[in-house]
């Protein structure tokens, strides 16, 4: 008996604003075929909208422990992620390919991913969500450097 391996899966927030709804929503269904729970805090409409408060909110379904991981998409990636970013505890990173991805889980213990709909197509923000969520922290060197960006951070296993 081995059980259901997605069970193991960590769950995921999402969030964008009115620009990168469209590419969370590729995001998300992508996400729950291969099995990962999901926490989705909006937006879903095109409304206009104001991108701090979903790059705050998944900031905080991070650091609270209602999800493992935060993937938010704005227009370019960068208002979102400072917003998340103001949030102790949050390590995000604005990413445009899956090298980028790989070494912000390997290096500084990314726990949120930031996506720009209007500079990365789906198959590439795709390729670098697999390459960030299957990528462990490399830990040695990279620990000291991590504590200067969160003060009290501990290792996830
Ligand atoms: C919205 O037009 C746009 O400013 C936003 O999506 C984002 O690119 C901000 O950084």
């Amino acid at each position: 008996m081995t059980g259901d391996p997605t069970q193991t899966r960590p769950t995921i927030a999402l969030g964008a604003d009115h620009a990168g709804v469209e590419l969370k929503a590729t995001l998300r269904a992508v996400l729950e075929g291969e099995g990962y729970p999901v926490l989705d805090l909006g937006t879903n409409g095109t409304e206009s909208v104001d991108y701090p408060d979903f790059g705050t909110a998944v900031a905080q379904a991070v650091v609270g422990g209602r999800a493992r991981f935060g993937v938010l998409v704005c227009g370019t990636g960068i208002g979102i992620s400072i917003s998340a970013n103001r949030i102790p505890g949050v390590r995000c990173a604005n990413v445009h390919d899956s090298t980028g991805a790989r070494l912000t889980r390997a290096h500084n213990d990314a726990n949120v991913i930031a996506f720009g709909a209007r500079l990365t197509g789906p198959e590439v923000a795709l390729d670098a969500l697999r390459a960030f969520l299957s990528t462990p922290f490399e830990g040695g060197r990279h620990e000291r450097r991590v504590r200067k960006l969160s003060p009290d951070w501990e290792r996830t296993p």
